[in-house]
């Protein structure tokens, strides 16, 4: 018996000269929810591509279930199911059809009881007997993932499942990945958003120009992203000026807006009381000061730093 459900040695994958993935590894516990955080091309896709049988990897080694994805494809199909960025529903039948197609193909003998249990899980009873050409992005998505669910595979993969959904249904999703890890799923997911990963995920790997820069539990990973970020924005250039001068015991660096520093600090209240007094004391004029939640490029930086500090 296999105690890994996901194997990966080494992978490499280029696009003729773009070499996406240089020697990637990691390996996902049964039961997990397991996260592969990364920006906008970093690779996310292509590792599920692969993993799923759809792409052939250069080199490495890639087993699911304990099975290898070039050797054995077919044992790896049975074992995974998979949604997400390249949506399979079918517009033209409803919600029900969809989750009833799959389930014939999958040969379920309890498709139906399924189906039902998976439209309320989803919220999509109500819309149920509609075509899906008149669902909003946020039900395609619910029942995306529901299908991807019929037959309760092993090993789910999750390509960004919260890309495109507002916030109420983004926390419904969370409950929903949840529950499948509770029923003793291998939940993999892609993702770029940093609170995501570390809300769900028992461990996270961080994916930056076709290596592995991070590895390890949520916790793990929080320790090595700055927490204390203060972003204040000032009036104008001038203001900034005499800020960076006051404040050039800390650490900052430019913000995203006009006129703003994000500002390190060990999180504590007494560096934001020393930061604040210091740009009253010389009358500093500020139009926004508030902590900063840390995002990917933040975990980047200072990842990436590490690294080049060794
Ligand atoms: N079929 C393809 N042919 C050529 N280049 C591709 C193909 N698919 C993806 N890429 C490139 O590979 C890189 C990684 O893409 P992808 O795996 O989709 O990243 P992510 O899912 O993290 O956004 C990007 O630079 C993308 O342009
Ligand atoms: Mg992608």
């Amino acid at each position: 018996m296999f105690t890994q459900a996901i194997k990966v040695e080494n992978l490499t994958k280029s696009y003729k000269d773009n070499h996406v993935l240089k020697e990637v590894s990691f390996t996902v516990p049964k039961g997990k929810i397991f996260a592969l955080l990364g920006s906008n091309g970093a690779g996310k896709t292509t590792i599920i591509k692969i993993m799923a049988t759809l792409l052939r990897p250069d080199g490495g080694s890639i087993e699911i279930c304990g099975c290898d994805v070039v050797k054995q494809p077919e044992q790896v199909r049975a074992c995974i199911s998979l949604t997400g960025q390249f949506a399979a529903v079918d517009e033209l039948l409803t919600g029900r059809e969809n989750l009833w197609i799959i389930g014939e193909l999958r040969h379920l003998p309890d498709k139906n009881k399924q189906g039902e249990k998976l439209l309320e899980l989803f919220r999509l009873t109500t819309a149920a007997d509609k075509p899906v050409s008149t669902y909003s992005g946020g039900m395609r998505r619910r029942l995306d993932i529901a299908m991807s669910m019929m037959g309760q595979s092993p090993v789910v993969f999750l390509d960004e499942p919260t890309s495109g959904l507002d916030p109420q249904n983004r926390l419904a999703m969370w409950e929903i990945i949840q529950s499948m890890a509770a029923n003793g799923t291998t939940v993999f997911l892609t993702t770029q958003y940093l609170d995501e990963a570390e809300y769900l995920a028992d461990h996270i790997v961080v994916l930056h120009e076709g290596v592995i820069i991070a590895d390890g539990t949520s916790e793990e990973l929080k320790e090595k992203i700055p927490q204390g970020i203060i972003q204040i924005q000032f009036r104008n250039e001038l203001e900034l000026a005499k800020a960076l001068e006051l404040l050039s015991e800390y650490a900052s660096y430019g913000g995203d807006r006009e006129y703003t520093l994000d500002i390190q600090t060990d999180g504590g209240a007494m560096q934001f009381a020393d930061i604040l007094n210091r740009l009253n004391q010389s009358n500093v004029e500020m139009v926004r000061f508030a902590p900063k939640q840390p995002t990917l490029e933040d975990a980047f930086l200072t990842l990436i730093g590490e690294k080049k500090g060794g």
